[in-house]
């Protein structure tokens, strides 16, 4: 089995139900209010972990943020190179409105606070063919991609949140890439799913490129093969982590040897569980769950 690094960002995640997205001038009261762990780093390494892969997260919290720790650690991820900083833990305002979508205000915090030598030193005890998993909630993801090429890592890239400094990151080394519609329209100019795949794809010939699309499922393309999976008909309670949960568990089925087509039925399984449970790492379902469900 492969090693995984996940370096990414863990907030406190402030859920708002809401009748509907607030709106420019308005002032809305909320239905209720629930706080959970989150953050996309978090929540993918918690899939990771669920999924049955061996996962080390490094990041930054502050000392607000000690407790997601345990929240980590209990679900099987090696925290030992979360650093504790001055900053205040990231958090995330979330409203959810009556059809589960969700709307995120993020704060980054403790998450914008890495520093090329702390990379260096989480990348460390990393090598060839390891795993190092990025989304662009933390700083120094270019830096990253580049410091693990150098060491033969196998590099997987959720650019989310979408940002232009992503242009600046050296994307022809990135190996895997996990997208969803908002983001591949941004990296390709492309508004369907398949001109998306196709453009990202002749970009980036030699990478997977895995597009999620919500409720109908998922597109991927991989060494010319182009692969499908349908969306399963859920009642969506909250989306929120959905792409993280099919980051997670689809990475983790790869570092087990599990090949590319299971992995993305699997990761579907488990991206439709958890959409229908509140919050973020919480809605996360086990190995166990998702065992269940495949047919
Ligand atoms: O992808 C969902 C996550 O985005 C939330 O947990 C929130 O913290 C934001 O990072």
């Amino acid at each position: 089995m492969s090693r995984i690094l996940n370096i990414g960002s863990i907030n406190i995640d402030y859920v708002y139900s809401v009748p509907h997205f607030v709106r420019g001038g308005e002032t809305l009261s909320a239905e209720s209010r629930q706080i959970f762990p989150g953050g996309k780093g978090m929540n993918q390494s918690v899939a990771l972990a669920r999924s049955g892969g061996s996962v080390t997260h490094a990041g930054m919290i502050g000392d607000d943020g000690k407790y997601l720790l345990d929240v980590l650690q209990e679900a099987g991820v090696d925290t030992g190179l979360v650093a504790i900083g001055n900053e205040p833990t990231g958090h995330a305002i979330i409203q959810v409105n009556g059809e589960g979508q969700n709307s995120i205000l993020l704060f980054p915090g403790a998450n914008q606070n890495l520093a090329p030598d702390f990379i260096d030193r989480v990348l460390a005890p990393f090598r060839k063919d390891d795993i190092l998993v990025l989304q662009n909630e933390v700083n120094c993801v270019g830096y990253a991609i580049e410091a693990a090429k150098a060491k033969g890592m196998i590099v997987v890239f959720n650019p989310s949140p979408f940002g232009s400094e992503i242009e600046s990151y050296p994307l022809e080394m990135v190996d895997v890439w996990l997208l969803n519609e908002i983001e591949g329209e941004a990296l390709t100019g492309m508004t369907s799913a398949g001109d998306i795949v196709n453009t990202m794809a002749s970009i980036y010939p030699n990478a997977i490129i895995v597009l999620t699309l919500g409720a109908e499922g998922v597109l991927c393309h991989s060494r010319g093969n182009e692969l499908r999976i349908d969306g399963i008909k859920v009642q969506a309670v909250d989306t929120t982590a959905a792409g993280d949960t099919f980051t997670g568990y689809f990475v983790g089925c790869l570092a087990q040897g599990i090949d590319i087509y299971e992995a993305l039925k699997l990761a579907n399984i488990a991206a439709s569980i958890s959409v229908s449970r509140v919050g973020a790492a919480v809605s996360i379902p086990t190995w166990d769950e998702v065992a269940s469900k495949v047919s």
